[in-house]
């Protein structure tokens, strides 16, 4: 069991956030880490038990710790940011002592789009969930004024909405619901993306609510404006989905 817990020190340095495996390696060889007393210069080298070790960098104490990752249920009228001069943002939802290690969201909603926010203090996670080479899938649920969408519409999206300035979104699925209403999977992030889709097609966005990011779904249970951790499995999920590894017993 305790063979399970161990973890490599530049692996251990990389989740910290202090660089990439590359960056936390250079860190290493040049002598600037210390584990329990003993200036170690080989990135190979394996902390037997993370949790307690005294691991210095230029002779300060890090602590190991793991990473947190959190849905927020987004509410209108709220930025995606830490800070700005005229709105509320996301961050004021989350307790300073959460906010730790860098907590920040993958990617952004607007200031009027509700729903799944995810914030992690990983940033690779967060980097591949939002690079388009891992073509991760967001599910948004929208309200619209126009003409009702049909199945011609339907293929349109499939085939790849061209935009107002002419650029090709990639595939996406468009699921016709009662009334005025439809959900949309998109696989990229581009600014105002959804609302520039519908545009292009004729029609305006009157509510975005963001329901999922790749495997991650939004709690029904979670109000808007309330935020709780991610469980073992949703963030076993996510890290499969963008091909990372993750250590079970460290999460
Ligand atoms: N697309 C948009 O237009 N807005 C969002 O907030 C998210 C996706």
């Amino acid at each position: 069991m305790a063979e399970r817990t161990r973890l490599r020190l530049d692996r251990a340095l990389a989740r910290l956030g202090l660089g990439t495996r590359k960056k936390v390696r250079s860190l290493i060889k040049q002598g600037r880490v210390e584990v329990d007393g003993e200036v170690i210069t080989d990135h190979g080298f394996i902390l037997s038990d993370p949790a307690t070790a005294q691991v210095l960098l230029d002779g300060e104490m890090l602590t190991l710790r793991k990473h947190t990752h959190l849905m927020l249920n987004k509410p209108e009228g709220f930025v995606t940011a830490h800070k700005d001069s005229r709105y509320p943002v996301v961050m004021d939802l989350i307790p300073t002592e959460l906010q730790a290690g860098g907590l920040a969201s993958v990617g952004r909603l607007d200031l009027d789009t509700t729903g799944l926010i995810l914030l992690t203090t990983d940033g690779e996670l967060a980097h591949r969930l939002m690079s388009p080479k891992y073509q991760v899938e967001k599910m948004y649920h929208l309200l619209y004024q126009g003409k009702p969408f049909t199945d011609t519409d339907k293929e349109q999206f499939r085939l790849g909405i061209r935009l107002a300035d002419r650029t090709v979104c990639l595939p996406a699925e468009l699921e016709i619901l009662a009334g005025n209403a439809v959900q949309l999977k998109i696989t990229e992030g581009k600014y105002h993306q959804v609302k520039k889709m519908l545009l292009a097609t004729g029609r305006e966005v009157t509510y975005l609510s963001r329901l999922s990011i790749g495997s991650l779904m939004l709690d029904p249970d979670l109000a808007v404006g309330d935020f709780r951790p991610l469980t073992k499995q949703e963030i076993l999920d996510l890290y499969h989905l963008v091909r990372l590894e993750i250590d079970p017993n460290y999460l």
